[in-house]
């Protein structure tokens, strides 16, 4: 542990940083960050929306939305958080007072608190279905089915709300506990244990890919472009994705990097981030391509992929059972260090802004969170008819969950990322930019350049795409 106050610039915000304490080091951070980072999104969503997709070209394009607009906005993101040293929503507020900016600056953030708040209500059912995973795949019940059955037992599961309502409830406690314990005691040491776990186990189920016979297939797929194959909406999904993998855009780099101390570089810290999260990535297609083409599967068969086709390969496969566990134990972990980092910001939020302490902001925070989850769990069933906001075109037909989805990751998302970096691009002078990240002048003009013009344009060009 540093001590927090060399971060601290003086008066009540250096109070403040001194009591939040500081991530012990330059790896805590990025274990943290990287945990935030790989989720949901890398082993069950790259996958899926690059088999729909075509492959090699998209995930070509994805890379490059990774390196041209998501990795300056988590520079950016970074850095405000760090300037700031406060919660997301205070931070901004922070900034913009030292810039002479307008306070109201500040619901850029909110609007990103906001979305994680949201995304973390649905994220925890999909984790939920992780953690059931677990135990039809322990208990050996995946062994030898053949897919309709593989299919009835996803549906099954989903047409449950009582089963749906339990794991959801389990997951949401595991994320509640390590936010409740705090930053230090908390997610540091649950990080640090959980990310290089998550390293090995995909190593494993690489592993088993590369006996399949298959696993040359696979790398084409993911490696050769073939541009034929790529729509304009392949180019808008991996630009979305960008954000979403990286958690862009809802001030969750902004709460880790108020944690961050002053001596660590903002640019070579969100590069190891980046580097880490893309490779997470291309190992879960890397695991699971192998797999779906060893076992004559589509690659394109949508969200169901891992939940539907994987535990048809994993009941054939010789110690599936032992495979299947472990794999879904993996993206629980996965998504636990996620989840933990979508509460985060709105947890940090009421303990500086209602003087809340950690536990009751933790558990108030997620108490409502759960309750939105359910409503959630009982549109996947029960309420499966339930469209409330249907009578507009845009949400024709969508239920709590979808709408959740979308309007998450297609508005707030894409619109807290396009904010952020006309603030920190636009509106913050470049000497407090300069002096923030340290860099050498020619690599700083660059990310300045790119933060300014080619960022805001090509998120610009997201949202317009999503709304219309
Ligand atoms: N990045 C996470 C994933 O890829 O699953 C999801 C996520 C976490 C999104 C945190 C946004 C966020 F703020």
């Amino acid at each position: 542990m540093s001590n927090a106050s060399s971060s601290a610039e003086g008066g009540a915000m250096g109070q403040a940083t001194a009591k939040r304490g500081l991530w012990s080091s330059r790896l805590a951070f990025i274990l943290a960050a990287t945990g935030s980072a790989v989720g949901l999104g890398n082993i069950w969503k790259f996958p899926y929306i690059t088999g729909e997709n075509g492959g090699g070209a998209f995930v070509l394009v994805y890379l490059l939305c990774i390196a041209a607009v998501g990795l300056p906005i988590m520079m950016a993101e970074v850095l405000v958080g760090r300037r700031g040293g406060h919660s997301p929503v205070n931070s901004m507020r922070a900034i913009a007072s030292q810039e002479g900016l307008k306070p109201a600056w500040r619901w850029v953030a909110a609007v990103g608190v906001l979305a994680g708040f949201l995304i973390l209500s649905f994220y925890s059912v999909i984790g939920g279905w992780a953690i059931s995973y677990v135990g039809t795949a322990a208990t050996g019940q995946l062994a030898g089915q053949s897919a309709e059955s593989i299919g009835a037992i996803f549906s099954g599961l989903l047409g449950d709300p009582m089963k749906l309502l339990l794991w959801h409830t389990l997951f949401m406690a595991l994320v509640m506990v390590v936010v409740a314990r705090g930053v230090r005691s908390g997610l540091e040491r649950a990080v640090s244990i959980l990310m290089p776990a998550l390293f090995v186990l995909l190593l494993i189920v690489v592993g088993y890919a590369m006996t399949t016979g298959h696993f040359g297939q696979a790398v084409a797929f993911l490696f050769q472009p073939d541009f034929s194959k790529l729509t304009t909406s392949g180019v808008l999904v991996a630009l979305g994705h960008a954000f979403f993998t990286l958690s862009l855009g809802m001030g969750v780099m902004m709460a880790y990097g108020s944690y961050l101390p002053k001596n660590i570089s903002i640019a070579k810290t969100s590069v190891t981030v980046s580097i880490m999260d893309t490779a997470v990535a291309l190992l879960a297609g890397l695991a699971i391509f192998p797999i779906v083409f060893a076992n004559g599967l589509e690659p394109g068969a949508g969200p169901g992929l891992i939940f539907q086709t994987l535990p048809l390969a994993f009941g054939q496969m010789p110690m599936g059972s032992l495979f299947g566990t472990l794999f879904f134990v993996l993206l629980i972990f996965a998504a636990w260090t996620s989840g933990i980092s979508l509460l985060e910001p709105i947890v940090e939020w009421l303990e500086e802004q209602k003087g809340m302490n950690r536990t009751v902001s933790t558990v108030g925070a997620g108490i409502v969170c759960w309750l939105l989850g359910v409503a959630s769990v009982l549109s996947l069933n029960l309420w499966s008819d339930v469209t409330p906001l249907g009578m507009f075109t845009m949400f024709e037909g969508k239920t709590i969950f979808d709408l959740l989805d979308f309007l998450t990751a297609n508005i707030l998302l894409p619109l807290g990322g396009l904010l952020v970096a006309v603030f920190v691009g636009w509106t913050m002078s470049r000497k407090a930019l300069e002096s923030e990240l340290d860099m050498s002048p020619g690599t700083f003009s660059i990310w300045y350049r790119v933060l300014r013009y080619f960022t805001p344009v090509a998120v610009a060009v997201v949202f317009v795409y999503n709304l219309v």
